[in-house]
């Protein structure tokens, strides 16, 4: 019998947990959680209310459960090392190291990895530590920018010019602020060209020398219809029967993946150590190509529901390959996915927790979405919205059309004080992006 613990509780956690439920291999399922949700806590044998960065309370439990394999699913556990202290025990990880995680949080780490290895699909960028060159290099780039702490910011530390920035020397202004305060924890700030295009999240399984790709997906950052309002966790997401997005192709798909493998292979040159774990890259296709915006050392939330919803392959021996370095494939049903986030009133600026929410379990599961509990609480059987998104739902189907019409569809059953995007996987949107790359790609 296998006993594997999950860290984290939300949405991602919920479809991880799911989707190593439906193992043919016999196991328990233990959580250690930030709150309860109540998805996931059905699923568990049993679950534990703690903080996930506390590495060593983390280890505590695993070793009391006599844990054999641990996947971690949010960045800040892995920045905080629990999967280094569990090793400690002996316990296989399916998720980065300390060091490892500083594929997505240092990003200067990132970009300086790459340029030293050669690997291609960079935009111009510099890492720095002292402001005055920022500015000369934010001067000497002559074109818009994007200003990044290269710390963890939880999505919110990214600032472009033409959007949270009005010209050139409110970059340098930004830029100087993340030095001086040490904004995401790092006196460090990474200046890229700023890129035009349509951004997919690519999803890796990988274990050492190995890296398997999963199906594209684009995630809506945005709060609101039509790309428009404050960014985000970000507000649902989608992916099409096959591997790749309707306004892509393969060649972007390969170039992405392509990348990744060289991104893996030149961490264990620099460092000697083998990546574990997932990797996600969030790329753009410009007319120059596809481009690597950010690595982040896990799955997406919500690209792990969409994903995760069409695994074809035991997810769990899937798990147990990247913790022994046997990983070979993964397949998944040719289904498209709509994911769509249900949000607390005000999100992301002042979302209303604590509020009551009523979810009729039995009538998503008629209407054919598939549910998945995100930042909530139940308490005395009640649950309650949280700071973040509340729950996912995804519709799965032939088509993204039709998926979206199955995702739409659950949301009456979900009722409180939440809102969701409505236009995510609509037949409008799409249409959208692919007018957008005929443009990028000069074909219009
Ligand atoms: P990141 O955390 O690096 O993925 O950045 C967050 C978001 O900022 C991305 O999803 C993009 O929408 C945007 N972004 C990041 N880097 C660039 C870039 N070089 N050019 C244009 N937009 C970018
Ligand atoms: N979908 C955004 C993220 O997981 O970072």
């Amino acid at each position: 019998m296998d006993r594997i613990l999950l860290v984290g509780n939300g949405g991602r956690e919920h479809a991880i947990a799911r989707a190593i439920k439906r193992s043919r291999i016999s196991h328990e399922l233990y959580a250690f959680m930030e709150a309860k949700n109540p998805g996931i806590a059905k699923l568990c044998k049993g679950f534990f209310i703690g903080k996930t960065t506390d590495a060593r309370l983390v280890g505590k439990f695993a070793v009391n459960k006599k844990i054999d394999l641990c996947v971690v699913g949010p960045e800040a556990p892995l920045d905080a090392g629990v999967v280094d202290e569990l090793e400690k025990y002996g316990i296989g990880c399916a998720g980065p190291t300390k060091s490892g995680a500083r594929m997505e949080t240092d990003k200067g780490f990132t970009r300086e990895l790459l340029e030293k290895y050669r690997v291609r699909g960079s935009p111009a960028a510099g890492v720095f530590t002292d402001a005055k060159d920022a500015s000369e290099f934010i001067d000497s780039l002559g074109k818009p920018v994007v200003v990044k702490p290269a710390g963890l910011t939880g999505g919110k530390g990214v600032k472009i010019v033409g959007e949270q920035l009005k010209d050139s020397s409110e970059a340098k202004e930004y830029a100087k602020e993340v030095l001086v305060k040490g904004v995401g924890g790092l006196r460090k700030v990474v200046v890229e060209e700023k890129l035009e295009g349509e951004e997919f999240s690519l999803q890796a399984f990988v274990s050492g020398r190995k890296v398997i790709g999963t199906p594209m997906v684009q995630d809506h950052k945005r709060a609101f219809a039509n790309d428009q309002g404050p960014n985000t966790g970000g507000m649902g997401s989608y992916s099409d029967s096959g591997y790749i997005l309707p306004f892509l192709r393969q060649e972007d798909y390969d170039d992405g993946l392509s990348i990744m493998k060289a991104s893996v292979e030149a961490f264990r040159k620099e460092t000697g150590e083998d990546y574990r774990g997932f990797l996600y890259g969030g790329f753009m296709v410009t007319k120059d190509g596809v481009k690597l915006l950010e690595y982040n050392a896990r799955l997406g939330d919500p690209e792990a529901m969409n994903i995760l919803s069409v695994i074809k392959s035991d997810f769990l021996e899937i798990l147990e390959r990247i913790v022994d370095g046997t990983l070979k494939d993964a397949s998944f049903d040719k289904k498209a996915t709509v994911c769509k986030y249900l949000v607390p009133e005000g999100y992301p600026v002042s979302p209303k927790k604590n509020e009551l929410i009523e979810v009729d379990e039995s009538a998503i599961e008629r209407s054919g979405a598939v549910l998945y509990y995100a930042s909530v609480n139940e308490s005395d059987g009640k649950i309650y919205t949280s700071s973040s998104r509340t729950a996912g739902l995804v519709g799965i189907a032939e088509t993204i059309e039709n998926a979206e019409r199955i995702a739409e569809s659950a949301v009456r059953f979900v009722k409180g004080k939440l809102f969701y995007r409505e236009d995510i996987g609509t037949k409008a949107l799409i249409q959208k992006r692919i007018d957008h790359m005929k443009k990028i790609r000069g074909h219009l």
